[in-house]
């Protein structure tokens, strides 16, 4: 690796904010309290002027007051003062129009422009570059990116300024219909103008996994099918449906909607080969390499190598918990997975024979999202090894090395090793090496939009990583629509159903969940 952009600190002046759908649940709980930490931490210009676009109703000073609201109870530095509140509200703005309205925008385009001016102190005869983030109902992507070119907020290739414009997911439903939008957009937007968010790549620990295998001699070399045994994936929730969110579930389902981008995109960061320049294309294309050479299982009978699932109710700490099927707005009969976990081969030098395991669910005992790579045993194992429960210790089999990233809620690394057991005789307990992160890291929005605003697309999405991970879950898709499908289902807060654990089970091996770990 030859140079690093990472940390690139762009000149970000003349830059305006934009978010669409700024009456949504996403730019209250994410997107404003991003904004704000940015710019009272400094990150931003002092005077970025910040417009929410919506169809609803709402007055520049309703609008505030809902944000104000937003920041306090979902922001990472507190609620702000009156004083910094003063400041910072004098820069948001809001625009009531039909974004799926395109005549309208250059009158939209009149009233911003108008706004820029304003808040800068004058018009200087340059226009503004701006962030458009589409935080909207991602049938209107289209439509709006349409309304951003026909109001004229697209400058021509040569022009001094820019616009970036931020797509949220679901990017596309399917593999075709992923196609078609990108299809369509690139001839509104180039590439370099389209950022596809993946809010786990913005996680501190997920951009440490590539940092610590190229930051370090001592692991990378052991990171191939010599000497791991395979990999583990799990990206697990304790929440159900949260409200307003079945309609849109119910037509995703867990591999849509987590699956085929976070973990996915976590699973690259795993495997992919050290880029020869530390930059956005150069990265991509090594994530693109893995995605690409992902190996499905037999298409003719996928169910040997995925499983569906499906929470039912029960009790959690003794409350009643619905089942998926009673969830508001999803359909009494519903086949749509809530959890899937799967095998997978990559197809590599580096890794092939080496089975990942992927797997991902809502209703699950543990919010918690972990990367564990679990080595070979060591080829004799002459010492005993003795584990304790409490006060209780036994002989137990040889433990394998693993090292594992917490990316949720706990950051941390860990090195898992066996070392001699105090006593006189030689005996093996096993081990830990950790590092924890410390609390109050940023949040993953903010590190994203502004990697936005300073033209660093590292973490953004590709159109053609985005193709191939689509390419790869399609055929999964398309057996789950079949007639005969019908998902396994499992109690709410447990580990899925148990074709999950016979999946690993068959050959020997089990997922690593947190109460096993803690025993050790
Ligand atoms: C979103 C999914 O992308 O990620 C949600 O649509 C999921 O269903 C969420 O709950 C989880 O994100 P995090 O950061 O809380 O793990």
């Amino acid at each position: 690796m030859t140079s690093s952009n990472l940390s690139s600190n762009a000149p970000i002046r003349d830059t305006s904010l934009m978010i669409f759908g700024a009456s949504g649940d996403l730019t209250a709980r994410k997107l404003m309290p991003a904004v704000y930490t940015l710019w009272a931490e400094g990150h931003l210009p002092d005077d970025v002027p910040i417009f929410g676009v919506a169809r609803r109703e709402k007055t520049d000073e309703s609008f505030r007051e809902e944000m104000r609201a937003a920041i306090a109870k979902f922001g990472r530095v507190g609620a702000p003062t009156d004083e910094q509140w003063t400041k910072f509200a004098k820069r948001l703005f809001y625009v009531t129009t039909e974004l799926d309205h395109p005549e309208g925008f250059e009158a939209v385009r009149s009233h911003v422009c108008r706004i820029e001016d304003e808040v800068r102190g004058g018009a200087n005869g340059r226009e503004n570059n701006r962030v458009v983030y589409l935080a909207t109902d991602p049938r209107l992507f289209l439509l709006s990116t349409q309304s951003l070119s026909q109001g004229g907020f697209v400058p021509h290739r040569d022009a001094p300024n820019w616009i970036r414009v931020v797509f949220e997911k679901p990017f596309g439903h399917d593999l075709n219909s992923s196609q078609e939008l990108s299809e369509n957009l690139s001839r509104l937007l180039t590439e370099d103008q389209i950022y596809r968010i993946d809010h786990y790549l913005g996680k501190e620990t997920v951009q440490n996994i590539l940092l610590f295998r190229f930051g370090n001699a001592i692991f990378e070399p052991l990171l191939n099918r010599h000497h791991v045994d395979h990999v583990q994936i799990t990206m697990s929730e304790t929440q159900g449906i949260e409200s307003g969110r079945g309609g849109y579930y119910d037509q995703s389902g867990a591999l849509r909607d987590v699956l085929q981008n976070h973990v996915l995109q976590l699973m690259c960061l795993v495997a992919m080969e050290p880029p020869a320049v530390f930059q956005a294309n150069q990265i991509r294309d090594e994530k693109l390499k893995v995605l690409q050479s992902l190996r499905p299982g037999d298409l003719k009978d996928v169910s040997k190598w995925t499983v569906a699932g499906q929470y039912v109710g029960g009790k959690v700490n003794n409350e009643p918990v619905n089942g998926y099927r009673q969830e508001d707005r999803v359909a009494p009969d519903s086949r749509r997975e809530t959890f899937v976990a799967m095998e997978v081969l990559v197809d590599n030098w580096r890794w092939a024979g080496v089975p990942f395991y992927l797997r991902t669910g809502k209703r699950m005992p543990k919010r918690m999202t972990e990367i564990v790579i679990q080595f070979k045993l060591p080829p004799l194992h002459p010492f005993s090894t003795v584990e304790c429960v409490g006060d209780t210790c036994g002989l137990v089999g040889t433990r394998p090395n693993s090292l594992v990233f917490r990316i949720q809620p706990e950051e941390s690394i860990t090195v898992s090793c066996s070392v001699k057991r105090p006593g006189h005789a030689y005996h093996l307990e096993p081990q830990k090496l950790e590092y924890k992160y410390p609390s109050g890291l940023a949040e993953a929005y903010e590190r994203l939009l502004l990697d936005v605003v300073r033209g660093d697309s590292t973490l953004f999405t590709r159109s053609d990583e985005l193709e191939a991970a689509w390419r790869f879950v399609q055929p999964v898709l398309d057996h789950w629509e079949g007639e005969e499908f019908q998902p396994d289902f499992y109690q709410v807060g447990t580990w899925g159903p148990s074709t999950g654990n016979q999946l690993l089970a068959r050959n020997g091996r089990a997922w690593v969940n947190p109460e096993e770990k803690k025993k050790s």
